[in-house]
């Protein structure tokens, strides 16, 4: 997908981003800011900071004097994290891939669930290797197992169960999932260590979830108008009933995130 696509499909979920989706990724952003040893960093890059909720998290695990700059390509995003950081925290566009940054600016970068986004992951893994300090760290998550993921699999399976067509996007967000570490080892970090954390959906009902996701999320809520009508409904009752299922058997709607320490 071109970055500027990218850009404005970031911008129109950004509201619903920080309303209903940033509860879960503020769980992750609090594991790569502890996994960072932040206590030990003057000077804090946020790359891909979305809305600032996980600014907000880095923020309390901060040295008084560092500084924290939280930079994402989507100027609503922005708009939102600047109406909520802390007025010393920076907040700029950027793009991951040609950060506008000197060489050796920071002692930590911390990216939560932006990586697998990112049009070209290995220029934006260069630009994180050339903006930080030697000695620096990166903290960065994103999807992981796939067959542990079904809050990202769920619509597009029983689409597929259904027989209903549903666009595939040019790449899966699953692309770095079991090869992350290769990645970082290739774009240059010399020790890389990783770790897995449930980001889960707190749901209580199928309906719920069906408000927070079929109806939220642009691009579902944007397929489902593709559909005609008794199918898009057809598929919202086998969606809730589904939800529903899952919820009764104990299972989770989650996320299984891949991050990784490396340095
Ligand atoms: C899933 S959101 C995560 C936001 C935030 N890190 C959080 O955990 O709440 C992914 C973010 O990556 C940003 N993003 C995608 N591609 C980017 C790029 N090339 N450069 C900078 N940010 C990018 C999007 O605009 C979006 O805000």
């Amino acid at each position: 997908m071109d970055i500027d696509t990218l850009r404005s499909r970031w911008d129109t979920f950004a509201p619903v981003f920080a309303d209903r989706y940033e509860r879960y990724t503020r769980t992750l952003a609090n594991t790569l800011a502890s996994a960072a040893e932040l206590e030990n960093a003057a000077s804090v890059l946020d790359l891909g900071c979305g809305a600032g909720g996980g600014g907000l998290e880095i923020h309390r695990y901060l040295r008084q004097d560092a500084r924290l700059t939280c930079v994402d390509l989507s100027p609503e995003m922005l708009r939102i994290a600047r109406s909520r950081l802390p007025e010393d925290v920076v907040v700029q566009e950027e793009n991951a891939e040609k950060l506008s940054f000197p060489s050796a600016t920071f002692d930590a970068v911390i990216s939560n669930l932006c990586l697998m986004i990112v049009p070209d992951t290995d220029a934006a893994l260069g630009e994180i290797r050339r903006v930080l300090r030697p000695g620096g760290v990166l903290a960065a998550s994103v999807w992981g197992a796939p067959e542990r993921s079904p809050m990202m699999t769920f619509v597009p399976g029983l689409a597929r169960e259904m027989g209903l067509e549903m666009p595939a996007p040019p790449r899966s967000n699953f692309h770095l999932a079991g090869t992350f570490r290769d990645r970082l080892l290739a774009a240059g970090f010399e020790n890389v260590v990783i770790g897995e954390q449930d980001m889960v959906m707190v749901v209580r009902s199928g309906a719920q979830w069906a408000r927070d996701v079929l109806e939220a999320s642009p691009g579902i809520s944007g397929w489902l108008q593709t559909l005609a009508p008794e199918d898009a409904e057809r598929f919202r009752q086998r969606a809730i009933s589904k939800a529903d299922a899952m919820l009764a058997r104990g299972e989770s709607i989650k996320l299984c995130a891949e991050w990784a320490l490396a340095w």
